[in-house]
């Protein structure tokens, strides 16, 4: 599934590194979790894959399902099946969620060479999936996030990840506020849409979260580099000890 090797990447003004080889493998129907301290990469990580502007990669490779997704436009990213939610999702004033939504989903079925969805298919789909998570009608028709609470954004961006059917979902939680219900839903959005062909790498800060989620693999990173991974209890040690005593360990190695 998703790919990464070696990667490196610097600020493109300033030719500041910030990813100083990165490497990761997702397999395909596996949740992965990134933690780390503050500023070691993970969102920078999170922006090169979905092809943010800023960022020049100097060096490694980053595929999904064996295309390189470094040569692509953002579009084509996400029409490979790449889903991207922010730390801090975009308002976007005068473009209903509604509309948002459906331009999206339309947009990745033509260019996969499916039919588009008519008006009636797309508000059936969109109710069922916005019901189940809590959605009310109110805040589809508006704006896209335009106002929105922390924790409706977050739901919105789950109703966007559960209408566009990503393979490859990655989730940038850290820093979110997310209150109790918030972590709930984003956790209960994941484990819901979690399938054999389906892979998520979540970045959080939160041990909590990754109890609702249960991930297959953990990953630390530190300074532009994954520098530790294991299974759930990586997580767990992180909650009691911080940071200090993985970090000293692998200086140590
Ligand atoms: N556009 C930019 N201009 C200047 N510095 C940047 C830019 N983008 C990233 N950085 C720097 O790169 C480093 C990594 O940032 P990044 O946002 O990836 O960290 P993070 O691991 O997501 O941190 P957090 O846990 O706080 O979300 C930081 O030192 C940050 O200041
Ligand atoms: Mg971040």
């Amino acid at each position: 599934m998703l790919q990464i090797n070696n990667l490196h990447v610097e600020l493109e003004d300033e030719g500041k590194p910030i990813l100083k080889g990165v490497t990761l493998t997702v397999p395909a129907g596996e949740v992965h979790a990134i933690m780390g301290p503050n500023g070691s990469g993970k969102s920078t990580t999170s922006y090169v894959l979905a092809g943010r502007d800023g960022y020049a990669v100097t060096e490694g490779t980053a595929t999904l399902n064996g295309r390189n997704l470094l040569e692509m436009e953002p579009e084509a990213r996400a029409a490979a099946g790449l889903f991207l939610a922010f730390q801090y999702p975009v308002e976007i004033p005068g473009v209903g969620n509604m509309t948002f939504l459906r331009t999206a989903v339309n947009a990745q079925r033509k260019s996969r060479g499916e039919p588009e969805l008519t008006a009636g298919e797309f508000l059936k789909a969109i109710r069922a999936k916005a019901a189940d998570l809590q959605i009310d009608a109110e805040m589809l028709k508006r704006p896209v996030n335009v106002g929105f609470s922390g924790g409706e954004k977050k739901r919105n961006e789950i109703l966007q990840m559960a209408m566009l059917e990503p393979t490859m979902c990655i989730l940038d939680e850290t820093d979110s506020g997310l209150d109790v219900d918030a972590m709930r839903l984003v956790a209960d959005g994941v484990n819901a849409l979690r399938s054999p062909d389906r892979s998520f790498l979540v970045i959080t800060h939160y041990q909590r979260l990754l109890d609702h989620i249960r991930p297959d693999v953990v990953h630390i990173m530190a300074d532009g580099r994954i520098v530790k991974s294991g299974g759930p209890e990586l997580a767990m040690e992180v909650e009691q000890n911080g940071y200090a005593d993985i970090l000293a360990e692998v200086a140590d190695a």
